[in-house]
Formats: structure tokens, sequence, C-alpha cells
């Protein structure tokens, strides 16, 4: 069965509205496929214009971050349902930057993730490990657990339908790119960790994309190997080279 491909740019913490609709504007004529799922993951108050930009076009809009609760006393936060109805398809959760700077959790990440299908959203759920860990040896086990810990109780039919980033930490902003057998080697074993605690369609189906410093001309080397489904592209977002990493 074969997975559609699916191209995501995280915008994290860029772009005023005013400049959301410039760069949309920009990237339409580059970003046109129809064998490559295009996703704009923009900050919370761009979502708006962006839906509105991208109007008639195969580019579909994700969010960056959500909370798991439906509504209430939670100043500053933003729901699933609010994403809904605003059209947002996708959203990132647990992003090394989330992690890091926010002390997401798996188990918090685990609630988001529940409520993001419970509301009809497609969660990117994303994992990675640090420099240290990749150098003692414990990549599997961390990326392993970032799994099982974020789905835990997540249906195979929903598992199916989703998307997984493997974010390499050491890889984000830093130019410094896995090189794609390290990059397949660790999509690889997450497609394995999904077929033990669910089965091999649901193995087969959920889509797992690279993400790390990927530009123009390393995303067909990356995207070529087997068990990788796409990217989710940082600073090369921003630009008209995303155009190429789309169209690579
Ligand atoms: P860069 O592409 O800027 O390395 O960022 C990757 C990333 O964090 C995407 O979520």
């Amino acid at each position: 069965m074969a997975r559609k491909r699916i191209v995501a740019g995280n915008w994290k913490m860029n772009m005023t509205p005013s400049e959301a609709i410039k760069l949309v504007e920009e990237l339409k004529p580059l970003v046109q496929s129809d064998s490559v799922e295009v996703v704009y993951c923009v900050p919370a108050i761009d979502i708006v214009p962006v839906v509105e930009a991208v109007k008639g076009t195969n580019v579909v809009v994700g969010a960056e971050n959500m909370y798991f609760e439906d509504k209430g006393a939670f100043t500053g936060e933003i729901s699933a349902p609010m994403l809904v109805d605003a059209g947002v398809k996708y959203v990132i959760l647990g992003h090394s930057e989330r992690r890091q700077y926010f002390g997401e959790d798996n188990a918090l990440l685990n609630k988001k993730v529940k409520k993001a299908f419970e509301a009809g959203l497609t969660p990117i759920l994303c994992c990675g490990e640090t420099l240290e860990q990749r150098e003692m040896g414990v990549t599997i086990d961390f990326i392993s657990t970032q799994i099982k810990e974020g789905l835990y109780e997540v249906s195979a039919e929903n598992v199916a339908k989703m998307v997984i980033a493997y974010e390499p930490i050491w890889a984000i902003g830093t130019g410094k790119t896995a090189t794609s057998d390290q990059a397949e080697e660790v999509c690889k074993a997450i497609r394995d960790v999904i077929r033990v605690m669910y089965n091999d369609a649901t193995a087969e189906s959920v889509r797992i994309q690279y993400g790390g410093s990927v530009k123009g001309e390393n995303a067909a080397e990356i995207f070529g190997k087997p068990d990788i489904d796409g990217g989710l592209v940082g600073g090369a977002a921003l630009k008209a080279d995303f155009g190429k990493i789309v169209n690579c």
C-alpha cells in the first residue's frame, strides 16, 4: 500500500500575519504537487489569515501546538475544537523545542494526541534524541519510549492515519543533517515499534517524516529512503527553497 508523501513546514515563531500572507503568495507557484501533501504549520495568530490565503490550493494548514482540554480557564492556550473550527487539519505535538523549553513530557503529549484525534485533527508527533544520547548508543531505546508513552491507549485505526516526525535534536537548526542512512535507520525502527505495538497494516500505513536541516539540496536523498515519507522542515520552509523540497 503506497503512503502519500507529506512535506510540512514548521514556521516556529516566525512571520507576522502580514508577512505570512506574503510568504504564502510567494510559495504558491512553487509548491503545487499532486503526489505530495503540503502542510504549513504556522503560529496561532497566523492560522486564520493563512487558511484564507491557501484556499483553492493544494496546501493545508497545521498548528504548532494545542492544549488537551476543549475549553475553560487555561489562559493563553488554544484548544483542538478552536483549531478545527478555524480550518486547521494537522497539529505538531511534542516538538523538541516544546519538550525542552516548555517542559512537555510524554504523558502530557499522550493527552494531546488523544484530544487531537477526538476533535478530528491529525497529529504530527515529534520524537528525537540529543547528541549525547546518540553518542551513548541509546537513540532507539529513547525514541521507542517517546513513541510508546506518547501513543499509550491510542487505537490502531488512529495511529494508521497519523504522522510521526523523527527529528534528531542535534540536527535542528544546526545545518548538521543526519545522513540519509542514519535517518532511515531510526525511521525504520519507529515503524518497527508501531508494528510491535499494533500490527503490520498500521506500521505500513503510518507516515514517518524526517526533520532537521532539510534543504532543497539534501531532500531527495533523504526522502528516497523506504521508511521516510517526507519531511518536517524548519528554516527552509520560510523561503523559496521549500518548493524545491516539495518537488524533489
Ligand atoms: P530546521 O529545518 O531549521 O533544522 O528545523 C527542523 C525542525 O525543527 C522542524 O520541526
